[in-house]
């Protein structure tokens, strides 16, 4: 999948202080055993949270529907996803304390116990690599491809100058604008081509969505004036290969033989789509909770990730685990493409205290940050399903799921949890059919027991 532009190296690992406190290693110790006020009352001691963001959580976020009203159409409500914290990570030597908005059970317990076993025997690095976006302007149907082409490239600086005068003037004070203009022909699969315009532009800390939009249909005119053709549409391309996220962890001294089972796991993925999708899954079970606390657009980095993941005209792995002498090796590279400032990012208060407790701040350190977790969720899935099996971990916490959605009351819970914990130790599984059956039991027991039966 060629795109016409080659990424250029940014500076790269960015590791310094910002405004939030950095939490000690101390203070993640014993952190998923702590009641939930005891969770407020470690991260306000680690300057993750302040007590006005206490309050607010406390008191259950967001209530009123007025800001809903702002970003959607037709609202009725909110829906509340859980939010909690990922613990342990260490990223480019900073300490930091990861919130994740997601509902799947032992997300945040895997990548907390991943980070620690990282922070004990390893490090995580992470860059960027490009800063443009890319929008597109499509031409269906281009007769002489040549002329064309060369009408692009005598145009492109004046219709630079002219989307940074008259479109993106805001974005070029923030030292940010449209930076480039490309040709691309596309085989129209019919004989023909298309022709289809790249603009390239450096959106700051902004996700850069709506401005990129409104740079191509600024174009539309000039480029139809300039060409005698006629534009098709506009739009961005979320397949953002010119601004890419990269994540690297090292295990150093890794047991020789768990290494080998985790670079054997990573293979499997690189070359067979069908577990190229499942092992982009877990990666992205690190990534998307970040992007929907922080509230920026998931569906725009999963739709970037797995394109770019088949840009090679195969789906692959967008991680790569190696031994390299006695140490394994990750690293994660596919656009994560976010913004800090603008839409909900800026307006939602609890996106804004989820960036303040990572203290964030550009959108890269985010896109990094997230490059990061999701590198370590992928080597936790690896490490569990080439050893004890997905699961073991994975049931132990959905028990209290389980346990819920059989309808056990409170004095119930631990009753079924505990019998639902021997069976999966014994038969290795559990599932709704077990906890409802022992809530039966249970029941069954004490209504026999009310009526003196023996
Ligand atoms: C489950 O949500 C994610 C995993 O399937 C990822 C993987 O297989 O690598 C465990």
């Amino acid at each position: 999948m060629a795109t016409g532009k080659k990424v250029k190296l940014e500076s790269p690992v960015l590791a310094r202080a910002v405004s939030s406190g950095e939490p000690s290693a101390d203070l993640f110790k014993g952190f998923s055993k702590l009641s939930r006020e005891e969770r407020f009352a470690r991260l306000v001691e680690m300057g993750a949270l302040n007590s006005e963001d206490v309050g607010f959580l406390r008191g259950g976020g967001l209530k009123t529907p007025d800001l809903a009203e702002k970003f959607i159409e037709n609202v009725i409500g909110y829906f509340q996803l859980p939010l909690g914290v990922a613990t342990n990570f260490r990223v480019d030597g900073r300490d930091y304390v990861i919130p994740l908005a997601v509902e799947e059970t032992s997300i945040i317990a895997a990548a907390s116990k991943t980070a620690k076993w990282v922070r004990e025997s390893g490090e995580i690095t992470t860059e960027t690599v490009g800063n443009l976006i890319i929008g597109q302007i499509q031409i269906a149907k281009v007769s002489d491809f040549g002329s064309f082409a060369e009408v692009i490239a005598s145009n492109k600086t004046k219709w630079i100058e002219l989307a940074n005068k008259d479109v993106a003037h805001g974005l070029v004070a923030r030292g940010g604008g449209v930076r480039d203009i490309q040709v691309r022909a596309v085989p129209r699969g019919d004989g023909g081509q298309m022709g289809v315009i790249h603009v390239y532009a450096d959106p700051c800390d902004a996700m850069g969505a709506n401005i990129i939009n409104q740079v191509c249909e600024y174009l539309k005119t000039p480029v139809e004036q300039a060409t005698g053709e006629t534009v098709t549409m506009c739009i961005l391309s979320n397949l953002v290969d010119t601004k890419l996220t990269r994540a690297r962890v090292v295990i150093r001294g890794i047991e020789k033989d768990l290494g080998r089972k985790i670079e054997e796991a990573s293979l499997f993925a690189q070359q067979d789509p069908y577990r190229a999708a499942t092992n982009n899954k877990g990666v992205l079970n690190g990534i998307d909770p970040i992007l929907i606390a922080t509230g920026n657009d998931w569906r725009a980095v999963e739709a970037g990730v797995h394109a770019y993941a088949a840009r090679d005209g195969q789906y692959s792995s967008v991680t790569k685990w190696k031994m390299e002498g006695d140490d394994l090796v990750g690293i994660f590279e596919a656009p994560i493409v976010v913004g800090t400032v603008g839409g909900v990012t800026k307006l939602h208060p609890t996106a804004q205290l989820c960036l303040n407790m990572m203290g964030i701040d550009s959108a890269s350190h985010l896109s990094r940050l997230c490059a990061a977790v999701g590198l370590v969720q992928n080597l936790g899935a690896l490490k569990a399903l080439t050893t004890v099996g997905i699961i073991e971990g994975h049931m132990k916490l959905h028990i209290k799921n389980l346990t819920l959605g059989a309808g056990a009351s409170e004095r119930e819970v631990p009753i079924v949890q505990k019998r639902l914990e021997e069976i999966l130790m014994l038969t290795k599984r559990i599932s709704l059919n077990n906890a409802v059956e022992i809530l039966r039991e249970i029941r069954a027991g004490a209504q026999a027991g009310a009526a003196g039966q023996p």
